[in-house]
Parts: structure tokens; C-alpha cells; sequence
């Protein structure tokens, strides 16, 4: 076979692959890219929970502060009696957990 025979081989099969590939549109399955959990499941750091739940009612510069172990125990369940809702009990030791070890 000539060179140019093999040339106009291929591009005889690369139009028919062409032809076959517009003839059967690729299906895209629904949903294949879209795994991304709702935020509510979601894990939070105990930090991104102070950053989101405890800034409702006042400011950060409240929060961080230096603080001994026992204050923050006694501060967090304060927080949590104001707003049942806020925090799970999971969410309040992470959050605990943060503030004493960060402050
Ligand atoms: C429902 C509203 C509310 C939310 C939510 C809230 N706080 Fe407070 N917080 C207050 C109020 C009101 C005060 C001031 C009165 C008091 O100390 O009880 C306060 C005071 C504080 C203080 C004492 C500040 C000081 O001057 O000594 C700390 C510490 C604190 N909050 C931490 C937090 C943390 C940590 C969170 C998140 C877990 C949080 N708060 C979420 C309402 C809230």
C-alpha cells in the first residue's frame, strides 16, 4: 500500500468515527458529577463551628480571648442555654475542644 493510500485510509475511518460519534449523542448520565453532600452534612472543624455559630449574636473579638479550661465549659453551656439550637452535643466538644486548646 502507498503512502498516500494508508493517508486517505485513516482518514476514511477517522470521519466514519466522526459520523458514528454525532449519529449516537453521548448519553450523559444524570447526576454523575453532582456528588457533593449538602452542606448540613458536612462535618465542621471545631473552629469553622465557632466561626459560624458563635458570631449570631456577637462579634469573634467576644470569643477569643485567653481563657482558663473551666471558663470555656461554663461559657459554651451559657451559649448553649441562650440558643438550644445551636450546637449539637457532638458540635459543642468540638467547639470546646478548639477553645481551649486555641486560647
Ligand atoms: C443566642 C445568642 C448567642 C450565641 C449564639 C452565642 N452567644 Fe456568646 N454571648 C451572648 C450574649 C448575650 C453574651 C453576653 C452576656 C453573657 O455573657 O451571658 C455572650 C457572651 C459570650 C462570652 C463572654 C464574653 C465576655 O465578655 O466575657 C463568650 C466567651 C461567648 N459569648 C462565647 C460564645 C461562643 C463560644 C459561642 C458559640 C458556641 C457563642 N458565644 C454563641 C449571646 C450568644
Amino acid at each position: 500500500m502507498s503512502g498516500k493510500r494508508v493517508v486517505l485510509l485513516l482518514l476514511f475511518l477517522l470521519a466514519l468515527a466522526l459520523f458514528a460519534g454525532c449519529a449516537q449523542p453521548a448519553e450523559e448520565p444524570p447526576g454523575e458529577n453532582q456528588e457533593e453532600p449538602p452542606r448540613d452534612e458536612v462535618a465542621l472543624t471545631g473552629a469553622e463551628l465557632v466561626e459560624e455559630r458563635c458570631v449570631q449574636c456577637h462579634s469573634l473579638d467576644r470569643v477569643s480571648r485567653e481563657r482558663e479550661d473551666q471558663e470555656w465549659l461554663e461559657h459554651t453551656e451559657r451559649m448553649q442555654a441562650k440558643s438550644p439550637d445551636l450546637l449539637t452535643d457532638e458540635e459543642a466538644g468540638l467547639v470546646l475542644e478548639h477553645l481551649q486548646a486555641t486560647y
